[in-house]
């Protein structure tokens, strides 16, 4: 008998189901996927469906659920706090929602939250043993933890407690520079190589490194902790100026304090994993939590700290959690400790969510009327089709395969376009991403030839370190000011159709990259389902679509079709039920 391991994270920023199958994970998605609201916190009930029917299981197969994190302890921690006005505190809540909203009678384990991002870097590593580091805004009481994971069982050696976070810190500055919590970290991040660290004085102030693993903020400057807002005055004086409101001008002085903070992040975190490595003798480091996602950091830690290797879970924050939760709960239940991909190995993707099968695809496009091409058991034409469009300078929609769990688009709901062009980031950030221009995006790379093109030695499959660009070509849709890039290697064992791609189109242009950049336009989630992605393709201004076989050009269609495509997916059922997209969605038209 299987042994069948629901995770779950929910209930505070980006809810998340995992199903992990006698220790292979066998689906992961997040809820913002199906429901469309974008970092959705509630229970994630179609993600929870969507793993059922991916495993091919019922509830009453399902053994045990493991909830990411304790909610009595947190409740404890909010109480301390204080409770912001309005809030509402009930420690109950998510066992009694997955007993309301999912049906589910059976056990359920919580698990500590620090403990399930330690699980969900740690058991996907594929390390036999490794130093574990996990840095987020909060848990229950750990903003960061410094641990060792060995075979099924991973050891907490030191911990840093709220309110002290580095996480939090990161926020309240992201906050400060007018953008939102939680959201804008990338954004920040992106910001500052275009500052100078004239300010890291007064971010050392902010942030003092302590003895071993500890560090403490200048709780003077901070109002997280029963605020409305993330900072106090004392902030303003000590950066000298308000706050940028949001959306309002972007001085120089904002993007210093952006280089300044990231200039101290990235100190704080070389010398705590130094003492890491110390502590522990180990030469490997696996990492989690939202602040893993700072991909400049991860590149220093990796080039200038002491580990010689680094696994980052992709699903670094608390999204992942659910991975963790569910493989610590593998662990207990079986002593063993979970296989990623069945071969031992480690994670090598995260495509782990839905897929739809060419003949739905096929119906779908049927069913919206629309001219498109038809490249079925013409995979090679495809991709030439494709190439052509690539090469004369159009962002083409690419919908291929399972969807990928976590934050970033890596072949399989990416819009793509030729890195080497000049205008392609302006017109990609104003036409089809509608963000902010300073943004950099990011490159997918044929993993064979990325040593030629980046400063790196070793695969990055998911995007979650920067390094210099080396290339002899000129690539300006994907260097950021300071000459780095956050590139994707792509492996042809592991994401076939899409490497075949940045073949054909290096095999005509001799460029064996792309820009590969999330299928969403600003403030939605990334397309989940064909659905989604015909909806962006009507709604943003990407030249062409493929979905799975099938080719639209968006010069080739009928006036009205957008308005078309716009009232059809009103009148389509609700995204959370796959199958009932497969069953119902076409009876309309
Ligand atoms: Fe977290």
């Amino acid at each position: 008998m299987a042994v069948n391991i629901l995770g779950l994270s929910a209930f505070f920023h980006e809810s998340a189901c995992c199903l992990l199958r006698d220790g292979v994970l066998v689906a992961a998605a997040e809820e913002e996927r199906f429901s469309r609201v974008k970092h959705d916190p509630r229970l994630p009930v179609a993600a929870f469906r969507f793993c059922l029917e991916a495993g091919g299981i019922g509830i009453t197969d399902v053994d045990c659920v493991a909830y990411y994190e304790d909610p009595v302890r947190k409740h404890s921690r909010q109480l301390w706090a204080g409770a912001p006005a309005g809030a509402q505190l009930d420690p109950e809540r998510p066992e009694r929602a997955i007993r309301e909203l999912l049906g589910w009678e059976g056990p359920i384990r919580f698990y500590d939250h620090h403990a399930s991002h330690a699980a969900s870097a740690f058991f996907w590593s594929g390390f036999p043993e490794a130093a574990v580091l996990t840095v987020d805004g909060v848990g229950e009481w750990a903003t960061t933890t410094y641990g060792t994971g060995r075979g099924a069982h991973i050891e907490r050696l030191a911990e840093v407690e709220f309110p002290h976070s580095l996480g939090l810190l990161y926020s309240t500055i992201t906050s400060w520079l007018g953008f939102a919590v939680n959201d804008g970290e990338y954004k920040v991040m992106g910001l500052a190589p275009y500052g100078e660290p004239r300010l890291v004085d007064a971010m050392r102030k902010l942030v003092t490194s302590g003895p071993g693993g500890d560090f403490r903020l200048d709780l003077d400057c901070f109002d997280f902790i029963r605020g409305e807002r993330m900072f106090s005055p004392r902030l303003s004086a000590l950066l000298g100026a308000g706050p940028r409101p949001r959306g309002g001008e972007m001085t120089q002085l904002h993007m210093d304090v952006a280089r300044s903070l990231q200039v101290v992040l990235e100190e704080i975190l070389l010398e705590k994993t130094a003492w890491l490595h110390a502590q522990t003798g180990l030469p490997d480091l696996c990492m989690a939590g939202g602040v893993a996602l700072n991909v400049v950091a991860n590149g220093r830690i990796l080039r200038e700290g002491p580990f010689k290797r680094l696994f980052v879970q992709p699903a670094a924050g608390d999204s992942g959690g659910c991975l963790g939760a569910a493989a610590l709960a593998h662990a207990e239940l079986t002593g063993e400790r979970p296989l990623v991909t069945g071969d031992g190995g480690a994670m090598r993707h995260a495509f782990l969510g839905p897929r739809w099968s060419p003949a739905e695809v096929a119906r779908l496009v049927a069913a919206t009327g629309l001219p498109a091409l038809d490249f079925r058991g013409r995979t090679e034409e495809l991709l030439e089709a494709v190439v052509d469009r690539l090469a004369r300078g159009e962002v083409v929609g690419w919908f291929h395969g399972a969807l990928e769990m976590g934050p970033r688009a890596l072949g399989a709901r990416s819009l793509l376009a030729d890195p080497r062009l000049p205008g392609m980031r302006d017109r990609l950030n104003l036409l089809v991403k509608k963000r902010e221009a300073f943004r950099p995006f990011a490159p997918s790379v044929l993993a064979a030839h990325a040593g030629a093109h980046f400063d790196l030695d070793h695969p990055s499959p998911f995007m979650l370190e920067t390094c210099a660009v080396t290339s002899p070509l000129d690539l300006p849709a994907v260097t950021h000011v300071d000459g780095s890039a956050r590139p994707q290697t792509v492996d042809p064992a592991v994401a076939p159709r899409y490497a075949a791609l940045l073949e054909a189109f290096r095999r005509r242009t001799g460029c064996p990259l792309l820009v590969n950049t999330s299928f969403n336009v600003a403030g939605e989630p990334i397309a989940g389902s064909p659905v989604d992605a015909l909806f962006t393709f009507g709604t943003s201004g990407v030249d062409a679509l493929v979905l799975e076989d099938f080719l639209l050009d968006r010069g080739g269609l009928p006036d009205g079709w957008a308005e078309r495509l716009a009232a059809w997916r009103l009148r389509a059922v609700p995204a959370d039920r796959r199958s009932a997209i497969s069953e119902e969605l076409y009876t309309f038209v």
